[in-house]
């Protein structure tokens, strides 16, 4: 038996290491910040499932031991581990190649994202502070609300503790692109969307951009740029750009006060970690949009195209032909998203 391992591990060694890490990409742990939640747990389950994570930690103030023991018995190979309460919170982030941070209270009817700011402020600020301290090379694609905010939060921390990679550091913005995509999918019928409601792979074949931020107007799809191609009047992409803008909203009011966007959530984020896995492994062309550090805008901060790769943004894409709708658009957004921000940096470095 000592000898076949021997054997095994002798023939491995010899297989040169591009050739042998190109079959098997390296195991990745990723750790959940608030998997216990209404995004936390379907978003923990989808990143189960995805064969580029080896470990999955999963951490939470109330609830995770629960989670943990239903979702390790799904049968594939990621390990899962729990962790509960801040003590714990160290042990949960160490080795984590991305942290992803659903943690914080979702809106109720009538709210702005920027009335969590209260709330949410503090908890991504502590978490920060702690991926600072025990996984200052992780990836962080921050989701907690309101992004537009809570990343420049994260990037203060970061800077205070001399640990700040601007290339380290994502707001996700997915859910804005996977609307957009669905609803400029469902009008336009392009790419055969319109037979028996479309298929998965028809859905998969349009792309639309959305940049900006992730609130209200700052939210700004280019259907200009959307692909396949389709002719929509200007009443047709103002009805799509406000959808979009308030999909998040739609989502608010038909819960009722039981939260918002958790699945669809769940499902965007675990698009946009699988897309920072790919990039970690060397997968060339990854590219998504998210809310990164730019100079793309006067802002320091905005959502666009970014090019994904070993460490993290390679490159932050222009913004490409806009259309003298999407430039108005533009010109609107920038006074709110710059107040986001502030307001962000300004509380991050209040003692
Ligand atoms: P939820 O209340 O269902 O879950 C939040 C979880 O965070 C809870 O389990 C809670 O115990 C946990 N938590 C609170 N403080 C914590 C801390 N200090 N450390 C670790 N965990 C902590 O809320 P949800 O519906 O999952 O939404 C979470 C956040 O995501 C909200 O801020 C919401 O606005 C935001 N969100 C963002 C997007 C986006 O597109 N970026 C989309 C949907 C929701
Ligand atoms: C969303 O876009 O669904 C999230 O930002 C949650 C919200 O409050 O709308």
């Amino acid at each position: 038996m000592r000898s076949i391992l021997k054997n095994a591990s002798r023939s491995l060694s010899s297989v040169p290491r591009r050739k042998y890490s190109s079959v098997l990409p390296p195991g990745r742990k990723v750790v959940v910040l608030g998997a216990a939640g209404g995004i936390g747990q379907p978003l923990s389950l989808l990143m189960k499932l995805n064969p580029l994570v080896s470990s999955l930690s999963l951490y939470d103030i109330a609830g995770t031991p629960g989670v943990v023991a239903d979702i390790s018995h799904v049968s594939t190979r990621t390990e899962v581990v729990g962790y509960m309460g801040e003590e714990n919170l160290g042990k949960a982030l160490e080795g984590a190649d991305l942290v992803i941070i659903p943690a914080g209270v979702p809106r109720k009817p009538g709210m702005t994202r920027d009335d969590l700011f209260n709330i949410n402020a503090g908890i991504v600020k502590g978490l920060c502070t702690a991926i600072a301290k025990y996984c200052p090379h992780a990836l962080v694609n921050v989701i907690s609300n309101p992004v537009n905010s809570t990343v420049p939060i994260a990037s203060e921390v970061f800077k205070k503790a001399g640990t700040y990679d601007e290339r380290r550091l994502f707001g996700v913005t997915t859910l804005d692109v996977v609307r957009a995509k669905t609803f400029y999918a469902g009008k336009t019928k392009v790419g055969d969307a319109g037979i028996s409601g479309g298929s998965i792979n028809s859905y998969k074949a349009v792309n639309v951009p959305v940049v900006g931020g992730h609130a209200g107007i700052t939210i700004l799809p280019l259907f200009s740029q959307a692909t396949p191609k389709a002719n929509l009047s200007d009443e047709e992409i103002i009805a799509l750009t406000k959808r979009t803008q308030d999909g998040g909203t739609e989502v608010v009011e038909a819960k009722a006060g039981k939260g918002s966007a958790t699945l669809s959530m769940a499902y965007a984020g675990a698009i946009f970690a699988d897309a920072c896995l790919q990039g970690l492994n060397g997968v060339p062309n990854v590219v998504k949009c998210s809310f990164v550090q730019s100079n793309i805008t006067e802002l320091p901060f905005f959502a666009s195209k970014v090019r994904l790769g070993k460490n993290g943004v390679e490159e932050v894409l222009g913004l490409g032909p806009v259309s003298d709708y999407e430039k108005q658009g533009l010109q609107a957004l920038i006074p709110e998203l710059k107040s986001s921000i502030e307001k962000g940096i300004k509380f991050a470095n209040q003692s």
